[in-house]
């Protein structure tokens, strides 16, 4: 095989963190020789044959299929005792400690990334530059909780009257559960982890059923970075592992991302056994995203990142575009350019570098994806041929008559489209709101003015503006939402830590 460029990695968190992955991905040479090196890396997935890691077999990927690789009650059981048992000496270690394991966590992140994105490209059928992507932020996330924790965790000393000493600290919590999706298996599951570990907590660890042989890696990696093997325990399943884990009393907080309905399902767990200590619950959860484009904006640019932010990862990505609204005037023309735009995205195989659209995820999600789009196929204002077999969802766009028509998160290559009358720009910011979701929303205008009022008026976590509206960068764009999106910690952001921890103060009459 063609040799990788060596590229030296950025270690300064405040260095430019796009590229801390080291390859470059634009120069056609380097991302050939990383397609061959990432296509060549072998993988034999959990629990199941080798038909079921297929995007392209009939059958796709089922759940019944991957049961068999899944942690026993009595092992969930048994790794939070390990856990517990190792929360001590853990969280009693020095934070400079702790941090450090974390950067050499970053360190052997990267030295390991193309097998890494092997195993992201064919578990989780993610693109080529979607798996550096994950190496990115997931190297990311461990630097900058080491930085943040050596910040955060020192202990401050607080103003008093005289002969009185007030200080206070940020401590570990216990041991945390952590609760991953399959559509950032190594990024989401790397920074809830790294997040929980070098606060002092203990941590189970369940990723997302779809996705256990990249967390297995990761873990070891983990491991051999450093983290004791108590400390960071691996449980392997779906939902009920999820619920015998999230069900016992000994676990001090859950850290969760994923969709509204099982955040529903864990918060109500958690309240249910009267004896149960109150917890701290993470919830990072769903979105039905937004943007309003307005007739000043540069319709080329529009279509650029109108189409990035619906349709790469298959529009499997929490942030992702669902809903775009143009303003009446231009909503032909525009809507004719994005037309245009689509006819060029190529669907196929995950490994392929000029692969636009891959699979998604499983026959389950196909499924029910494929069968929303046909009940929607008379509004359909334009779709793609996908390949001929497999789990590719087309990318498409629906036309609707209004904002409310759309009224939950389809998490896949769907784009809704309506239009807003000039003059009612914040009465279509307040429609928005009102579906209860609080993720991502866009927008798309040259008028300062109108930034400015999203910027006042807009309930969400994350607003981006005259951009497309994915691709949250560790530190400079803090990732989380509110309402029905989540409980609101900002991953990636300064204040994410103190999620993690007990706050604790003293006071001592001297
Ligand atoms: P999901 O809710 O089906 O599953 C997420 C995780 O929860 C999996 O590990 C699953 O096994 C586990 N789980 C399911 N039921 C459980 C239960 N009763 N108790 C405990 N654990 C349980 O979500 P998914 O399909 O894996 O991921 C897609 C969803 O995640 C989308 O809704 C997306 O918007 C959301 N998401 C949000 C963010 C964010 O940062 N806000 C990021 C990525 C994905
Ligand atoms: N942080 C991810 C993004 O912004 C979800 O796309």
């Amino acid at each position: 095989g063609t040799r990788l460029p060596e590229i030296p990695l950025p270690k300064d968190i405040m260095k430019d963190w796009r590229n801390s992955s080291g390859i470059d991905l634009t120069d056609r040479e380097t991302l050939m020789a990383t397609a061959e090196a990432v296509n060549a890396v072998p993988f034999t997935p959990e629990g199941t044959d080798s038909v079921h890691a297929d995007p392209h077999h009939p059958s796709g990927r089922s759940m019944a299929s991957l049961d068999a690789a899944r942690t026993s009650d009595d092992d969930v059981h048994s790794a939070i005792t390990s856990a517990q048992a190792a929360y001590p000496a853990w969280d009693s270690r020095p934070v400079e400690e702790r941090a450090a394991i974390m950067e050499r966590y970053a360190d052997l992140i990267e030295e390991n990334r193309i097998e890494l994105m092997g195993l992201i490209v064919k578990e989780a059928f993610r693109s080529i530059p979607d798996a550096l992507g994950e190496i990115r932020e997931a190297a990311d996330f461990c630097r900058y909780y080491a930085h943040r924790a050596r910040c955060d965790m020192a202990l401050k000393e607080l103003p008093g009257p005289t002969g009185e000493y007030n200080a206070m600290k940020l401590e570990g919590r216990g041991t945390w559960a952590t609760i991953a999706p399959w559509n950032f298996p190594l990024a989401i599951f790397v920074g809830q982890n790294a997040a929980a570990l070098v606060t002092g907590n203990t941590v189970v660890a369940k990723p997302a059923p779809q996705t256990p042989a990249i967390a297995r890696r990761v873990v070891e990696i983990g491991h051999q970075a450093g983290i004791p093997e108590d400390a960071f325990k691996l449980v392997i399943g779906g939902a009920d592992v999820g619920a015998e884990l999230t069900g016992d009393n000994r676990i001090g907080g859950v850290a969760f991302t994923g969709s509204t309905n099982t955040a529903r399902r864990i918060a109500s767990t958690l309240l249910i056994d009267e004896e149960r200590p109150i917890i701290p619950f993470i919830a990072e959860t769903g979105g039905i995203n937004a943007m309003i484009v307005d007739s000043t904006a540069l319709p080329e640019q529009v279509a650029a990142d109108v189409l990035t932010s619906s349709f790469r990862s298959a529009g499997q990505r929490c942030s992702a575009l669902r809903l775009l609204i143009i303003q009446e005037d231009v909503a032909d023309s525009m809507i004719e350019m994005l037309s245009g735009a689509m006819d060029v995205l190529s669907m196929g195989d995950p490994g392929d570098p000029s692969t636009d659209v891959g699979p998604v995820i499983d026959r389950d999600a196909y499924d029910k994806l494929m069968s929303y789009r046909e009940t929607m196929r008379p509004r359909w204002i334009k779709t793609i041929e996908p390949p001929e077999e497999g789990l590719f969802v087309p990318p498409t766009m629906i036309g609707l008559d209004s904002i409310d028509d759309l009224t939950r998160e389809w998490f896949g290559p769907l784009l809704h489209v309506t239009t807003w009358k000039a003059g009612k720009f914040k009465e279509t910011i307040e429609q928005i709101n009102a579906k209860g979701f609080g993720l991502t929303m866009g927008l798309h205008s040259r008028m300062q003015r109108s930034a400015d009022v999203m910027r006042h008026l807009g309930r969400v976590g994350n607003l981006y503006v005259n951009r497309s509206m994915i691709g949250a960068v560790v530190g400079s764009q803090p990732f989380g939402g509110e309402g029905l999106s989540g409980t609101g910690p900002k991953a990636g952001g300064p204040h994410y830590l103190a999620r993690f921890c007990a706050e604790r103060a003293v006071s001592i009459d001297t």
